[in-house]
């Protein structure tokens, strides 16, 4: 069974502008009998402003409740802020939808946006340059750049804000190529290492790989701690008496462990 929030139980045991508009200034469809759920929406406009809306709509509990909740978010609203409406909106509305739910939502905006390609005659997303990115909660290319820039770094971060990515997931292919424009690609670990394993990998090049190098100059290095990816080392030898060789063995270190283990290990030395 669904867990629905109070709103979306309210709205589905009554709904709100159930009917038609016989004079209707625009009507916009959605869905398909055929997938089980369908929504019919009517519009009245005057000056620029929804002056009434009624819906009529065949699916599930959600989808009267979407329906319904859309119409009241849109009665009395000037056109320009109802273009603005996204699926998203109508779920924080509702107070959430299951995610199995969400094409629900998804059917409300699509309505609401064919009644308004209707009145005005042309597709509203033509105006624009922007690309729908997710097509379950209608989020473009600028709202994921605009979200990087707000300092998300990772699909689930861009989710979390936008709801990008949080339903069918089939956009989140493109959100992460987005976010590898904007930051560069992810850096990827070359192997998945147990803490143990990490430990065992790190003393073993340590050992085998570096400290020979070290040795050549009659220096040399000892492991002390390992916290995460922070390696903490202790050079000895010449490599410990002089301050310039001290930072140009410790970058040298971890250069090559990154190389050979992780991108993110970082190598403290004292
Ligand atoms: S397209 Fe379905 S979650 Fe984005």
């Amino acid at each position: 069974m669904w867990d629905y929030s109070e709103t979306v139980k309210e709205y589905y045991t009554n709904p709100k502008n159930v009917g038609s508009i016989e004079d209707a200034d625009a009507i916009g469809e959605a869905g398909a009998l055929a997938c089980g759920d369908a929504l019919k929406l009517y519009l009245k406009i005057k000056d620029g402003v929804i002056t009434d809306a009624k819906f009529q709509t065949f699916g599930c509990g959600s989808a009267v409740a979407s329906s319904s909740m859309l119409t009241e978010m849109i009665i009395g609203k000037p056109l320009k802020e109802v273009e603005k409406i996204t699926n998203k909106d109508i779920i924080e509305r509702l107070g959430g939808l299951p995610p199995e739910k969400i094409h629900c939502s998804v059917m409300g905006r699509e309505a609401l946006e064919d009644a308004l390609n209707n009145y005005y005659g042309y597709k509203i997303g033509e105006k624009s340059t922007d690309k729908i990115i997710c097509n379950c909660f209608s989020v473009t290319e600028n709202v994921i750049k605009e979200a990087v820039e707000q300092g998300a770094k990772t699909v689930k971060e861009i989710t979390d804000l936008t709801y990008a990515g949080g339903a069918c997931g089939r956009c989140k292919e493109n959100i992460q190529k987005i976010i590898d424009s904007i930051l560069g690609p992810k850096k990827i670990n070359k192997e998945e290492l147990t803490p143990v394993q990490f430990a065992l990998k790190v003393n073993s090049i340590l050992e085998k790989e570096i400290a020979p190098q070290l040795a050549l100059d009659n220096g040399g290095l000892e492991l002390v701690d390992i916290e995460g990816k922070n390696i903490y080392i202790k050079l000895k030898g010449t490599c410990e008496s002089c301050p310039n060789a001290k930072s140009t063995v410790k970058n040298f270190i971890e250069k090559k462990l990154k190389e050979l283990i992780d991108d993110e290990i970082n190598v403290i030395e004292g």
